[in-house]
């Protein structure tokens, strides 16, 4: 087969405005007033915070980008196998596709050509990561979405009469609260026929906290300037008035919820006026601003995913530490 351009084979749809300044600003006042405060995590990725996630990835403290990707590597002829021929591969929050280049690659070598569709909220990186694997792969093509998952299902209008594996890498599902993930995994539920379709998802292991609170917060710092990018973002989207030397990062381990949690802690009574929002933010010595969750899953925890969201496991990975698992689910 001839290949063709790359402009050719690549389409990005969006959904504009995304994350709008001012849903940003409402977001922004609705966290700093209530108590505990919050700042929506959505809003670490934004170009400049992918790049940031990217050096986590690679920290050697970050094992979980290390533990799926040896599974990606070691188990994708099985995954691959499973699949047929024209299967769409829609992945969310694709970042950088590094590791989805394994599923792609291997898929290739098997079917010859293939499409993938991966929705990112970050145009740019979606752009970059889009040309760089059509740059490499003259038989692929990419209809690609920049939008937040659920929009961007919507926009991708998946066609009903072709197969489709969902991959939803990195344990992002524990970034959602449990009743949100439930509820979200329904709806990618109802995207898939039975007996045809697949959705491929990683799950962090729980594990000891000595290992978990490092992973999120590492000795050179990089954890810690990913939770303060989006302090940056405010002040310069928003002209926000926050000193980031004023603020530290913590990362805890709360088992009982079986999350890592990540906050931004205030140093010193102060402070924090916000020109766009017109309006002072106080802060306590010591209070916090809840950024992010992290959810680590047992097994039943998965298995009660699956039953609770008309899925069922087909098959399950683990690397070779056991420190982080890969699940292909159907549909009931
Ligand atoms: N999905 C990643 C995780 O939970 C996101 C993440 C990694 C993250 N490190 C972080 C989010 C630090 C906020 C702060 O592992």
């Amino acid at each position: 087969m001839p290949e063709s351009s790359i402009e050719k084979r690549f389409s990005m749809i969006s959904t504009e405005p995304l994350n709008s300044e001012a849903n940003f600003a409402k977001d922004v006042h609705e966290g700093l007033s209530s108590k505990p405060k919050t700042l929506p995590s959505i809003y670490f990725y934004d170009y400049q915070g992918s790049l940031l996630f990217e050096e986590i990835c690679r920290l050697p403290e970050y094992y979980l980008t290390r533990a799926e990707s040896e599974i990606l590597e070691t188990y994708r002829d099985e995954i691959i196998n499973h699949l047929e021929k024209d299967t769409q591969l829609v992945e969310l929050g694709s970042g950088s596709s590094i590791k989805t280049q394994l599923i792609i690659e291997q898929f290739l070598d098997e079917y010859k050509k293939a499409h993938y569709s991966p929705i990112d909220i970050s145009k740019k990186m979606l752009k970059n990561s889009s040309y760089s694997l059509l740059n490499r792969y003259s038989q692929l093509h990419i209809t690609s979405v920049a939008a937040e998952y659920n929009e961007g299902l919507k926009h991708l209008n998946l066609e009903n009469d072709k197969a489709k594996l969902i991959i939803w890498l990195g344990s992002s599902i524990g970034n959602f609260h449990p009743d949100e993930s439930t509820e979200f995994v329904k709806q990618l539920s109802q995207q898939l026929e039975p007996q045809r379709d697949y959705c491929l998802i990683g799950f962090d292991l729980r594990k000891d906290r000595k290992i978990l609170e490092q992973a999120y917060d590492d000795a050179e710092g990089i954890t810690a300037q990913f939770n303060f990018n989006i302090l940056t973002r405010i002040n310069r989207d928003l002209g926000g008035q926050f000193d980031l030397h004023n603020f530290r990062h913590l990362a805890r381990y709360n088992e009982d919820e079986g999350r890592v949690e990540m906050h931004l802690v205030s140093e010193q009574a102060q402070q924090v006026f916000i020109r766009q929002l017109n309006n002072h933010y106080q802060f306590e010595t010591d209070e916090t601003i809840h950024t992010e969750n992290s959810y680590k899953f047992s097994q039943s925890q998965i298995d009660n995913l699956a039953r609770q969201t008309g899925l069922y496991v087909h098959q399950r990975w683990f690397d070779s530490q056991n420190l982080f698992t890969l699940v292909l689910f159907r549909k009931v």
